[in-house]
């Protein structure tokens, strides 16, 4: 890309304080040289993630995720570099160069400023007529019989809608509001005459703001009694519920302060809950909870809570939503409310404390799944609880820990009345497979790779280390490595990477990251997160790679030797070579030792 842009990127690197920005993802507290933190990215309750601000670099010796700071924003935001370069650049008030927002993404920004401009006059309107109509009445009567009043009709911009075609068009048309703009926003339809009309006739408004409290769209509900209950804007790319949560604006501060979620299904819930202080509730509006949703929360809270409805559609969205969640690195726990009542009604009736109570009795996920699971099938036949082992598995498979899992199997196995080995044997089947569908050979899978490396793999991290420090060095280890090679794929790419010269004294390992895959920046990221112990450079770099030709030459004499067993066995002349191939190996071998 062009020297402007490098520039630019440059410019928010060195702006951007790598603890400062990831501090308002994990708490981080500084021991050593490093601070450090629960990892975001994978659940733990004990900090092994490393931030290191000399490095510019963090990484998390748990899941080995790590990289530099544009790294981790499109992890923690799940976006792409640009995005993230973006935000930074925001969050620094570094002037974003326009010929960097291409065409596509100015246009679309401009529709949608023209939407929530739109919109929030709309709501403005609606709650004009709310308050200080005649017409608004019955609906402020509606809304106080069920305990809304002034306050949270104002928190929550509600807004009554008037029984009239045209009402709003004509309003906002005295605002210079094109009909384009209405049908756009979704606040106007077309008639068959290619006239439009207001969408919304005589019910409750209730605007649906985005995160940044942009309103973006609308419900509408029936004064009572009537169908179809709500109404509201149609699907646009402006309006998308899988990345909406009703109350999240307003939730927001209270999520990141209690790193706890409470998600309910109606707008009405979600209001009431507000209303009766308690102010991490938000709805997931009647939709299923959605993969973008779960990451949208995952960047302000650990933990999510559903409170949906206890019937049985109600709990299968639970066993399907926690399911999203778990996979997206939230805890889960699932609260019924007692009575079939939905939070609303239960809160109006038996008060805060008692809802509370319910709360504090949620259960976690993935017992809520087990207990969903067995009660579904008639366990009480061998091929009852077969299926339900089977359907188990998926949820068994998202534990974070192997503890975990041995504890969920004992319990199941106790309630099936089935051995515990069985269901081991059906999860280890299942992990198996599951890690051969994941596992891209030479790459770390997080969460996966074992923490037991040879002595030939701790030798390549080694010798990456010191040629990090030493990069002029990487050259002269270029023939050994050339014959013997890296055990790991991503310690190869990243010793092509210094060779080829990305790296030099005036380059710092964040910018060797952009020319890295991202499993091998993770590598890297590791590498550089560990102590590199002192001593001479040259001295180590020659011990890394004596070990690593010993691994090398180790492997290749085996092959010989059981090359050589195995022609003997057939009778086969060959023998004799490989035992000599073998010998002259061994030899090899001594020689690495000799001097
Ligand atoms: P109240 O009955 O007023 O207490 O509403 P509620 O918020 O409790 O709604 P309910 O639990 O019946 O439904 C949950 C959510 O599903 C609502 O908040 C809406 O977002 C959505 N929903 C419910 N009914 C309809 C409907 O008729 N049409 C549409 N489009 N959405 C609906
Ligand atoms: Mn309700």
């Amino acid at each position: 890309m062009s020297a402007d842009f490098d520039d630019f990127k440059e410019q928010v690197r060195s702006s951007a304080d790598i603890v400062d920005v990831i501090s308002g993802y994990v708490a981080l507290k500084k021991r050593g040289h490093n601070f450090w933190g629960c990892c975001p990215f994978h659940g733990e309750k004990t900090p092994s993630f490393a931030v290191n601000p000399e490095k510019n670099m963090f990484y998390c010796f748990g899941c080995h995720e790590g990289g530099d700071v544009f790294k981790f924003i499109m992890k923690a935001e799940n976006c792409g570099f640009l995005e993230a370069l973006k935000l930074l650049a925001n969050k620094y008030n570094i002037p974003i160069p326009e010929t960097h927002k291409n065409a596509q993404e100015l246009a679309r920004e401009k529709q949608l400023q023209e939407v929530v401009a739109t919109n929030e006059l709309a709501a403005r309107y609606f709650q004009a007529c709310l308050l200080r109509t005649e017409h608004g009445k019955p609906a402020l009567a509606y809304l106080a019989s069920r305990g809304i009043g002034q306050e949270i009709i104002e928190s929550f911009s509600l807004g009554f809608a008037l029984d009239s075609y045209t009402a709003l068009v004509n309003n906002l048309g005295r605002h210079n509001c094109t009909p384009a703009q209405l049908v756009k926003a979704g606040l106007a339809l077309t008639g068959k005459n290619g006239g439009i009309y207001d969408k919304f006739r005589r019910r409750v408004m209730i605007p649906i703001r985005d995160i940044r409290g942009r309103v973006v769209g609308f419900g509408g509900r029936v004064l009572g009694e009537g169908q179809p209950k709500y109404m509201n804007t149609g699907e646009t790319s402006f309006f998308n519920k899988r990345y909406l949560l009703f109350g999240l604006d307003i939730a927001r501060q209270e999520v990141r302060k209690t790193q706890q979620v409470l998600i309910v299904e109606g707008y009405m819930d979600a209001i009431s809950l507000h209303a009766a202080g308690i102010k991490n509730a938000v709805a997931s509006m009647g939709t299923a909870f959605a993969v973008e949703q779960a990451r949208l929360l995952k960047r302000m809270a650990l933990e999510v809570i559903f409170c949906y409805d206890s019937d049985a559609a109600g709990r299968r969205a639970a066993v399907r939503a926690t399911t999203i969640a778990r996979e997206a690195g939230l805890r889960v726990r699932i609260a019924t409310v007692p009575q079939g009542k939905d939070p609303d009604e239960y809160i109006r009736q038996h008060g805060r404390e008692a809802f509370l109570k319910v709360i504090e009795g949620a259960v976690e996920g993935i017992d809520f799944q087990i207990n969903e699971t067995i009660s579904e099938n008639n366990v009480s036949n061998l091929a009852g609880k077969v299926e339900t082992v089977s359907n188990l598995l998926p949820f068994l498979l998202q534990c974070k820990n192997d503890i975990e899992v041995v504890e969920h199997i004992r319990k199941l196995a106790q309630r099936l009345v089935i051995d515990e080995g069985l269901i081991m044997e059906e999860y280890r089947k299942a992990a198996r497979k599951r890690s051969g569908q994941q596992n891209m050979p030479g790459l770390p899978v997080p969460g996966v790779r074992t923490t037991t490396t040879t002595v030939e793999q701790q030798a390549e991290e080694l010798l990456l280390a010191v040629l990090l420090e030493h990069p002029e060095m990487a050259v002269n280890c270029l023939e050994i490595v050339e014959k013997v090679g890296f055990v790991i794929q991503a310690h190869q790419q990243l010793f092509t990477a210094l060779v080829q010269g990305n790296y030099s004294e005036q380059v710092n390992a964040s910018q060797l990251t952009e020319h890295l895959d991202d499993g091998v920046a993770s590598v890297l990221a590791g590498i550089m997160a560990k102590q590199t112990p002192a001593g001479d450079a040259g001295r180590m770099i020659e011990d890394c790679l004596r070990q690593m030709q010993r691994g090398f030459l180790e492997k290749a004499y085996e092959q010989h030797c059981q090359l050589a067993a195995q022609y003997e066995q057939a009778g086969d002349a060959r023998c004799m070579s490989e035992l000599a191939e073998s010998q002259r190996i061994k030899n090899e071998i001594k020689k690495l030792y000799s001097n």
